[in-house]
């Protein structure tokens, strides 16, 4: 029998997580079907009940609805302990099992898709919000000299203790970014939504910097700033969007799925 997966958010139509389980499961043999849900804005437990009910073995979770599936998960894995958000539930027996791929998919896009080694870089990750959550200590673990910054300090400086790393992660506001410089900058505001840029200095990009935008298909003002102010690669968030849905297949099927053939196609015109 067929098993069951879903992606559940508000908005959800333009997913690309049905068409990217749907190349993995072919590419793997596994028999499984993947859907978009779209749950109201107060209806996500009970979209998950329904689901739970109607024999699916698990399911993505995104925007909004992060933070309730870390509250409703019943057994949580280190990483989505630590990233208080849950993308990726699996459901067993009486279990809600809550794991977050986001950011082991994104230190994975830099590191061996874009062959980025993380070791020992200045990392400069913007944001505070859920999107840095999810990835912030994931991306200090690789070994990087890892600087936040953010417009409101106090929501950068919370997020900082609730990762216990206090004296070894650099909190910034932009104001103090003038005369630094980072190998990697990685764009986890939500400027790209708004067509807004975070007040970046035009020399914060060092030689041979890689400009990161979690954000994907679309060239947000992040981007195109990175590429007029000397960054040597400019990626959008494709590749990790690929990478973390490669994981939660991986969780769900004990199969990983060759990612590179699927970032490809999604790229294609
Ligand atoms: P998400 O879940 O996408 O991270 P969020 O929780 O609303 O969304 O967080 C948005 C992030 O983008 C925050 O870090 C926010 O900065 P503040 O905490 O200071 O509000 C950041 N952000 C939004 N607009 C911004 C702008 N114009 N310049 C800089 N940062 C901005």
């Amino acid at each position: 029998m067929t098993d069951r997966y879903a992606v559940i958010g508000n908005p959800i139509s333009h997913s690309k997580s049905p068409l990217i389980h749907k190349m993995f499961a072919e590419q793997t043999g596994q028999d499984v079907s993947y859907e978009a849900i779209l749950a109201p804005l107060d209806g996500f437990a009970a979209t998950v009940e329904r689901l739970r009910n109607e024999g699916y073995k698990g399911c993505n979770v995104t925007v909004p609805f992060k933070f309730e599936a870390f509250k409703l998960a019943t057994e949580l894995s280190d990483r989505a302990q630590s990233a208080q958000a849950v993308n990726t539930l699996g459901f067993e027996n009486n279990a809600i099992r809550g794991d977050n791929t986001d950011g082991a998919g994104l230190v994975r896009d830099i590191q061996t898709n874009l062959n980025f080694s993380l070791k020992d870089r200045r990392v400069l990750l913007m944001g505070a919000g859920g999107a840095a959550y999810g990835v912030a200590l994931p991306l200090f673990s690789t070994g990087s000299n890892l600087t936040v910054v953010n417009r409101t300090i106090d929501k950068a400086a919370q997020m900082i203790k609730a990762f216990n790393l206090r004296a070894e992660v650099f909190l910034q506001l932009y104001e103090e970014l003038e005369f630094r410089e980072f190998d990697v900058v990685i764009n986890a505001t939500s400027t790209g939504l708004s067509d807004e840029m975070p007040p970046l200095p035009p020399g914060i990009f060092a030689s041979g910097a890689l400009a990161y935008d979690m954000m994907y298909c679309r060239e947000t003002p992040f981007m195109k700033f990175a590429r007029a102010n000397g960054a040597a690669v400019v990626s959008d968030g494709l590749g990790m969007l690929v990478e973390q849905a490669a994981k939660s297949f991986f969780l769900w099927r004990g199969v990983r799925p060759e990612t590179a053939p699927v970032i490809a196609t999604l790229r294609l015109p």
